[in-house]
C-alpha cells in the first residue's frame, strides 16, 4: 500500500511546520493585521487540519465539522497579494523543516491549489475588510 504524505511526513515534522509557519504569519505586514495575536488556538487547528489534508486521520472534521475553508476564510479579505504572502510563509517553512523533494514539492502543489480558491477579493490595497478583533 503507498504511504500517505501525513505518513510521510510524521507528526512531529507536521508539529514543527506549522510552528514555523505561523512564526512567518506573525511578522508579515501583509498578514499579521488578520490573524489573533495569540496563535495558540490557529495552530492547534492547522495541526488537526493538514493531518487530514496530507491523508491521515480526520481530526479537524471529527472537532469542527466540514472544512467549508473558503466559507470560514470569508471574514477575512484575501487578495492575491495576501494568497502570495501565505504561500511565501509555507515555503520557508517547508525548507526550515527539511521537507525533502519530492514530497515538499508535492505539498507547495497542494498548498497552492487551495490558496488560490481562498481568494475572495480582488482589491490589491491591505486595509479594508475586517481585521482580527484581538
Ligand atoms: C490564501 C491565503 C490565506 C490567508 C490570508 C488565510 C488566513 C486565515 C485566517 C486569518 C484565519 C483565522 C485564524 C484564526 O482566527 O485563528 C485562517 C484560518 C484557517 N486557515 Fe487560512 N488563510 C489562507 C490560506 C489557507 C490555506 C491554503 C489553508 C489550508 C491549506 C488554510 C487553512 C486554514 C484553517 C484550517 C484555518 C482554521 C479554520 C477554523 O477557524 O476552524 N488557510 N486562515
Amino acid at each position: 500500500m503507498q504511504q500517505s504524505a501525513y505518513e510521510l511526513i510524521g507528526d512531529k515534522k507536521l508539529d514543527e511546520l506549522v510552528n514555523r509557519f505561523y512564526d512567518h504569519v506573525s511578522s508579515h505586514s501583509e498578514l499579521a493585521p488578520i490573524f489573533p495575536s495569540d496563535f495558540t488556538e490557529t495552530k492547534r487547528k492547522q495541526r488537526q487540519f493538514l493531518t487530514q489534508f496530507f491523508g491521515g486521520p480526520s481530526l479537524y472534521t471529527e472537532e469542527h465539522g466540514h472544512p467549508m475553508l473558503r466559507a470560514r476564510h470569508m471574514p477575512f479579505k484575501i487578495n492575491k497579494k495576501r494568497a502570495d504572502a501565505w504561500l511565501s510563509c509555507m515555503a520557508q517553512a517547508l525548507v526550515e523543516v527539511d521537507i525533502e523533494e519530492p514530497l515538499r514539492a508535492y505539498m507547495f502543489e497542494r498548498f497552492t491549489l487551495t490558496a488560490k480558491h481562498m481568494i475572495n477579493s480582488s482589491d490589491s490595497s491591505a486595509s479594508g475588510g475586517i481585521d482580527h478583533d484581538n
